[in-house]
């Protein structure tokens, strides 16, 4: 097969067209992986798996989803910047692999920047306060009493991820120094919420719809300027006296820098119809995400926004002193 392939690009060579131009066509001619670089229940999971199924009805091909955990998701990038490129093999990159890691893993393997070739914005989503049904507390207020007089767990999912950097803003703001409980990925942490071994999380909103529905945690508030059209009675945190801890988080597929052009044109379109179909549109409604409209899904956009928030959460970081080994 390999060999049929290399004789088909050589006679459309020949014939006067470029290698990259004829890989493009030829392209895809075989399943794509997508690397998800948290474990699999997490948000960057759900919001993967939502876009690979619809990418590959639009490619021909079956869109895989490949679950590379560890370190905040700069294991399973540091993969995906050293594959071929050739747009088999794809990132689906969240805010805080891409955007955190230069100030908190400078020895990850890979610069976000550098590395990578945005493809499109897939998703963004506001930040989830919940607790635990065992944690006894339904405000803000009870969970910062709780938290001092009973040592509460505080659950993430690792240290560099959204919901570890979301909640730490929200501990220094009530004052409070839980115990931070650091897993692969949001899905593993959320379980451990639900059996009340932790017994509050900040999260990506999408991968706690489904568990406010269910009854299994209770939402506390969300930390976003209004309130999420899927969860109407849940409060902002400002409107219960905390300010300056939103958080909106994206999720952007990345192909390794040098995949040719035409093949990021082709992904892209992949994601830009996935994004349009209605199925795409009702599952981010009810998981409360918001999918990108316009030029925000073309390949410029999500490089300008990671650019802009590499140096943004650089800045924070640094001033707040955060580091991975303290
Ligand atoms: C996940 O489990 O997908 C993480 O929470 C992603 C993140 O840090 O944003």
């Amino acid at each position: 097969m390999k060999r049929m392939m290399a004789a088909a690009v050589a006679g459309l060579v020949s014939l006067g067209l470029s290698t990259g131009a004829v890989l493009a066509q030829a392209f895809p001619s075989k399943p794509i992986t997508l690397v998800v670089p948290f474990a699999p229940g997490g948000p960057t999971d759900i919001v993967a798996r939502v876009i690979a199924a619809r990418m590959g009805e639009t490619l021909g091909q079956t869109v895989v989803v490949d679950n590379v955990a560890g370190a905040a998701g700069t294991i399973g990038a540091a993969k995906v910047a050293r594959s071929a490129k050739d747009g088999y093999t794809l990132l689906m990159g969240p805010m805080s692999t891409m955007s955190f890691s230069p100030a908190l893993y400078p020895e990850s393997g890979f610069d976000p920047i550098k590395d990578f070739e945005p493809v499109g914005l897939v998703a963004s989503a506001p930040i989830l306060l919940v607790a635990s049904k065992k944690a006894p507390v339904t405000t803000i207020a009870e969970l910062k009493d709780q938290a001092k007089t009973q040592g509460f767990a505080n659950g993430n999912a690792g240290v560099g991820s959204t919901s570890h950097l979301a909640c730490l803003l929200l501990n220094q703001k009530l004052g409070i120094n839980p115990l931070m409980a650091a897993y692969r990925g949001s899905g593993p942490a959320i379980q451990d919420l639900v059996s009340g071994q932790v017994h509050y999380i900040c999260d990506q909103v999408t991968s706690l719809t489904s568990h406010v529905a269910g009854g299994t945690v209770t939402p506390i508030a969300i930390m976003a300027s209004t309130r999420s059209p899927a969860l109407p009675n849940v409060p902002t945190a400002a409107e219960v006296g905390v300010q300056g801890v939103d958080m909106l988080v994206w999720n952007g597929v990345f192909a390794p820098k040098g995949t040719p052009a035409d093949v990021i044109d082709k992904l892209n379109d992949a994601i830009v119809k996935g994004l349009d179909r209605p199925e795409s549109q009702e599952r981010f409604k009810s998981l409360s995400a918001e999918a990108p409209v316009g030029d925000a899904r073309k390949p410029a956009a999500l490089g300008k926004m990671l650019a802009a928030d590499v140096e943004k959460w650089g800045g924070l970081i640094k001033a707040a002193g955060i580091k991975v080994n303290p």
